[in-house]
């Protein structure tokens, strides 16, 4: 039986505040959770059990997902007390796993969105008989990743994590948080204690001589660790950029019970949740709008991500903003370049502020 591990315990600093009630990979983009997307992908590519390695906040992952069978895989829960990190989190979920020492087994990282083949990965790992099989891209930055030079054969020649001195930064290759592990591999991890795979596990696994193998690919890839990264990967989803198989490219995704006014301009890839309402004039472009948000006449909101429930008032303007669940954006307010407002903020009329303090 061919199976995956999806690492999926991390905080997801980066995306607070919508992170502090939903883990990052059970956000919706494209109106569905990121670990959806990676299920029904890899269940494609012959996957048919899943280890969910989860920490923070594991109850939402199996409240949402359950026992899997609603997306045709067996998924299993290996919850960590306390977060193992990358390399601990594998290990742990090891317990889990029904393969046997030699059989290939997938690991994703659970906030990346990629067209790769996961198969021929699986086939290429198997055909060199490698320790690990990595997923490699080229980025023009890769200073905020896992940078993994590699020799002419394919062969990984060493592992920088988040390179901070110049000599690090060798390549432009860097790791797309997809492997192939030899399951007795996985085994050889040091068990109850946080590991990284990228500082630890694989950075030892050159030093005793495994054969670690890259493979580049250059189809989409996009890691969803930051806002931007997200309200981005969620558009290209919608607009037919990033693969969604069986989705028809759309300008907007607009979710049932959602009302737009025909007045209003959504586009960009936008995502309107189930039950939100945008009024007439308004602008929604390249952004999610979670369930139940409501854009009043003639606000605009752009490349943003609003929480589930939050109230955007009219004339309100937001561009690049992160605004958490149930938020409240007064009228004539204007946000950009970053602002991000915690659930539940209530920011008054600007109108109303300004005629006070004259
Ligand atoms: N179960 C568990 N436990 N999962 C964890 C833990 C943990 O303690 N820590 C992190 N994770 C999960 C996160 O939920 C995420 O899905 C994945 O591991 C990677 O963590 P990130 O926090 O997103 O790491 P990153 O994006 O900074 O860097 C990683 O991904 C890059 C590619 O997207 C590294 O693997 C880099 O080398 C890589 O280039
Ligand atoms: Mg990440």
């Amino acid at each position: 039986m061919r199976e995956a591990i999806l690492l999926v315990g991390g905080q997801g600093t980066r995306l607070r505040p919508l992170t502090l009630g939903t883990p990052k990979p059970m956000l919706p983009v494209a109106g569905v959770p990121v670990t959806v997307h990676q299920i029904e992908r890899a269940r494609a590519a012959g996957v048919e059990r899943i280890v969910l390695g989860t920490s923070y906040r594991a109850d939402v992952f199996a409240e949402q997902l359950g026992d899997g069978s609603h997306l045709g895989v067996e998924i299993a829960y290996a919850v960590e007390d306390e977060p193992l990190g990358t390399g601990g989190a594998i290990r742990h979920a090891a317990a889990h796993l029904v393969s046997g020492p030699g059989d290939p087994v997938m690991v994703l990282n659970g906030d990346v969105l990629t067209g790769v083949d996961y198969a021929s990965l699986i086939e290429a790992h198997v055909v060199a008989d490698a320790a690990v099989t990595l997923h490699l891209v080229r980025v023009s930055d890769p200073t905020a990743y896992g940078l993994v030079p590699t020799d002419a054969h394919g062969r990984v020649l060493a592992f920088h994590e988040k390179p901070t001195t110049p000599e690090e930064i060798v390549t432009d290759q860097i790791n797309a948080g997809c492997y192939v592990f030899r399951r007795s591999v996985i085994d050889t991890i040091p068990a109850g204690r946080p590991i990284s795979v990228e500082r630890q596990t694989f950075p030892q696994l050159l030093a005793e001589g495994e054969l670690l193998q890259g493979v580049v690919d250059d189809s989409y890839w996009l890691d969803l660790g930051t806002p931007w990264d997200f309200v981005r990967g969620s558009a290209d989803l919608v607009l037919g950029v990033a693969p969604w198989p069986g989705h028809v490219p759309t300008p907007a995704l607009i979710l049932e019970g959602a009302q737009v006014d025909v007045s209003a301009e959504v586009g960009g890839g936008s995502t309107v949740g189930t039950g939100c309402r945008v009024g007439a004039g308004a602008v929604v472009r390249g952004s999610v709008l979670m369930d139940g948000v409501s854009v009043g006449a003639d606000a605009v909101v752009a490349d943003s991500v609003i929480g589930a429930g939050a109230q955007i008032a009219s004339g309100a303007f937001l561009s690049e903003c992160v605004i958490g669940d149930g938020a409240s954006i007064g009228a004539g307010n204007e946000l950009r370049g970053g602002a991000r407002v915690w659930p539940g903020v209530n920011l008054p009329a600007t109108a109303v502020r300004f005629s006070t303090d004259a």
